[in-house]
């Protein structure tokens, strides 16, 4: 495949994990370092689309030519990617959005007390929900990030997020999943194709995600 395949799309994409504020401290997170959506946000820049990454935090350095939005929260990133998604034309969510934080939050630190320390946590919202609920024309692309039955789950978002196209990885498999330069993917789409890959360095398995939402464009937006 050559290049230019998405010149004149918008392509979203959210990477990196959230931080849920408990004080000014202290926060929960997770192990998201952001590699894998900086290497989709590079792989569609490569085929002419404008992109546009949300990151949550993370320690690396946002690919050339992306536009970049910082965000902290799920909360943010909700607001973020919400904003642009009237404009986009595919939305790429590998971002580990945190599905909880803590129910309240403290303007000072937290003293040490004797005894334990329970925290309230609360849900969420679901910002890929959200954009299957109110999808138009958008090709919408998930992660399933999964430890067991990876098929049967990666499949149950697919359709209960009407999503177009899921990425599963088993974050538990050497050499996929969180932090590392690898990972090992399996695409499904919604119309009945599964691709099954080896072990690949993110960078590479990026460009086959890429190539396999142009094939699926390919076969529905004629
Ligand atoms: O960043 P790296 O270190 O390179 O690691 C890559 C990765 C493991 C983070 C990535 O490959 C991955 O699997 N990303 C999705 C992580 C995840 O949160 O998966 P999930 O199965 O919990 O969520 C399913 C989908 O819903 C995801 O597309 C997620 O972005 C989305 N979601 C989840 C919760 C929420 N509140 N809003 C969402 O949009």
């Amino acid at each position: 495949t050559g290049a230019g395949q998405l010149k004149g799309k918008t392509v979203v994409i959210t990477a990196g994990p959230t931080q849920e504020r408990i004080d000014p401290v202290r926060y929960f997170t997770n192990h998201s370092s952001g590699k894998m959506g900086y290497a989709i946000a590079e792989a569609a820049y490569g085929q002419g689309a404008r992109v546009v990454l949300i990151s949550g935090p993370t320690h690396i350095d946002p690919p050339k030519g992306v536009e970049i939005i910082n965000v902290v929260s799920a909360k943010e990133m909700f607001e973020a990617a919400m904003s642009y998604y009237e404009k986009a034309d595919i939305v790429v969510k590998s971002a580990a959005v945190a599905d909880y934080r803590p129910k309240d939050t403290f303007e000072q630190k937290r003293k040490k007390q004797p005894g334990k320390w329970s925290i309230e946590m609360e849900r969420t919202t679901d910002i890929l929900q959200t954009m299957g609920d109110q999808k138009v024309e958008q090709i919408l692309v998930g992660f399933a990030a999964e430890s067991e039955h990876v098929e049967e789950y990666a499949m149950k978002k697919l359709h209960s997020k009407n999503l177009d196209l899921i990425v599963a990885n088993n974050i538990l498999q050497e050499g996929a999943g969180f932090k590392g330069d690898t990972n090992i993917i399996t695409t499904f789409t919604k119309d009945g194709e599964k691709k099954e890959y080896p072990v690949l360095a993110k960078k590479e398995a990026a460009q086959f995600i890429i190539s396999d939402i142009i094939s699926y464009m390919e076969r529905h937006l004629r």
